[in-house]
């Protein structure tokens, strides 16, 4: 689904051009001569495969990735039958560092027996000068390592890893670089993610983001608006837009626009019927933002607002710089002016010096807030933050416990708030054939809940009117309802 790019016409005997995107259209014209001679050789097609770990900004990462590999030459294929594959990789707790660890020794496996397979690292992980080491160190047969800052010369340093025998590792520590116009290949022809900005400013005490990938910028709007008019020609209709901090877009730009104003400008575009944005940090949520959604009818019904602790006194050694009756007062006041809306968090526990009275006050936070949904996740202590250095670091046994407290009213209270929609017909994306049922097909509702209906494949990518009918927990069975 990536653009045609004519990289026959570019000339591959002349220097290399030191502008970008020119010069990665140039390496990736190289690098198709060498994967085309490589196919004749081998009298196949050759295969590429790539693993995300992280998060939507990742995966994002990894479309732009394999919209280069494509336009190379390779096929996407499953990780075992490939002759390249890439892990992009995610450090924001250290099991992703060790499902990655774990995975390589597979991966080795499969190189010991196809010669010739070429194997890449890219991502968060790859930022922390310990991980290269590691790497180095204890798995030499990688060919290729990069990091975040760099991504837009994959084409470049996939070219010199081709070409050489040696493990290439390029890695950049800062950039304020945003290269525009390169190919990507979409995984649904119908959504898509788009970035808005890259990077983090607040330092939240826990969180290595801001250190993996760097300062924040933004994107300049009009390179954002053109990005989703070409989309919505190419029959995108739903956009997700992304950063770590979406509330904060554009204060470096050379001329400031809110996320509000881009917001409705992004309404704007003729054939989007959706808009989706990740994520907001509370202290920044305006009531601009609530005014530009509540207008909207285009603009989701759901908001993923990480609260992280109910505790003040958490939040404040956490650097959230808002506090419990805040955040309960946002909550609030989000939900007056739209009430229809679904409100998702992230909640962090086993923070250090978190006590059991804090748990309570997180757990008083999420009866309050009467969260959709949580993703709840277990400290992990990350080298090189702040709160990996604060005292009173708490054993993980005894954080389990506390876990489970959280767990069971988060479970509780989405379990109240499910069925909201019960009865109702509402209108639907349908995004695919159902994985148990080929019978069924499963779409999305504005508020992101899942609705899973009779119907056939000719709807994928529509829009559809479903009458829900039974809640089953976490989603809905439901009818298709014609007409008006
Ligand atoms: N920028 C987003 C979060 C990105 S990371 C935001 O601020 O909302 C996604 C989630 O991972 C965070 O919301 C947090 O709940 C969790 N997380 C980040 N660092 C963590 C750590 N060290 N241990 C456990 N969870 C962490
Ligand atoms: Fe991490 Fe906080 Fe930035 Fe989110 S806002 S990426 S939690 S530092
Ligand atoms: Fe992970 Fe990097 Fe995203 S650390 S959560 S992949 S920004």
């Amino acid at each position: 689904m990536y653009q045609e790019i004519e990289l026959d016409k570019i000339d591959i005997h002349a220097e290399p051009p030191t502008e970008e995107p020119a010069r990665q259209y140039y390496f990736m014209a190289k690098c198709r001569q060498i994967v085309q001679a490589e196919r004749e050789r081998l009298g196949r097609p050759l295969y590429a495969c790539i693993q995300t770990f992280g998060c939507q900004m990742n995966a994002r990462d990894s479309e732009k990735l394999i919209g280069i590999l494509l336009a190379i030459g390779y096929e996407e294929a499953e990780e075992e039958g490939a002759d390249f594959v890439i892990y992009n990789t995610c450090t924001v707790r250290d099991n992703a560092n060790q499902r990655v660890y774990g995975r390589l020794g597979v991966l080795h496996g499969y190189k010991r027996r196809r010669p010739g397979m070429k194997i890449a690292l890219c991502g968060c992980m790859m930022q922390e000068a310990s991980v290269i080491e590691k790497i180095r160190r204890s798995y030499p047969f990688v060919d290729l390592v990069f990091g975040t800052h760099n991504l837009f010369q994959f084409a470049e340093l996939f070219y010199t890893c081709l070409v050489s025998e040696r493990m290439v590792v390029a890695i950049w520590q800062e950039t304020d670089a945003v290269v525009e116009d390169l190919p990507s290949e979409r995984k649904y022809a119908f959504k898509s993610g788009i970035n808005i900005m890259f990077g983090c400013n607040n330092f939240c005490s826990y969180c290595i983001v801001p250190y993996v990938r760097g300062r924040e910028r933004s994107r300049e709007a009009e390179d954002i608006l053109r990005e989703i008019a070409a989309l919505a020609r190419d029959g995108v209709s739903e956009i997700m837009l992304l950063g770590q901090n979406v509330n904060s877009y554009g204060k470096n730009l050379r001329q400031p626009l809110s996320f509000a104003g881009l917001l409705e400008k992004v309404e704007e575009i003729e054939g989007i019927r959706r808009i989706r944005f990740m994520t907001s940090h509370p202290k920044d949520l305006s009531d601009d933002l609530i005014r530009v959604m509540k207008q909207s009818d285009k603009i989701c019904r759901h908001l993923h607002l990480p609260l992280q602790s109910g505790s003040t006194k958490i939040l404040t050694a956490m650097n959230r710089r808002y506090t419990k009756e805040q955040y309960l007062s946002l909550v609030d006041k989000i939900r007056r002016e739209i009430p229809d809306i679904s409100i998702t968090t992230d909640i962090i526990v086993g923070f250090p010096g978190e006590t059991p009275e804090d748990v309570s006050e997180t757990i008083d936070v999420i009866q309050k807030a009467g969260f959709d949904n949580a993703f709840t996740f277990i400290y992990s202590k990350r080298t090189g933050t702040p709160a990996a250095a604060m005292a009173e670091q708490i054993p993980q046994e005894q954080v389990k416990a506390q876990f489970d407290r959280v767990l069971h009213t988060v479970q509780e209270t989405a379990k109240q708030q499910a069925g909201r929609l019960l009865g109702r017909t509402e209108e639907v994306l349908v995004e695919e054939v159902n994985a148990h049922d080929e019978s069924l097909m499963t779409g999305r509702l504005s508020c992101n809940t899942l609705v899973h209906f009779p119907g056939g494949k000719e709807l994928l990518g529509q829009y559809v009117s479903v009458r829900l009918d039974e809640c089953r927990g976490f989603y809905y069975m439901g009818k298709q309802v014609y007409g008006p």
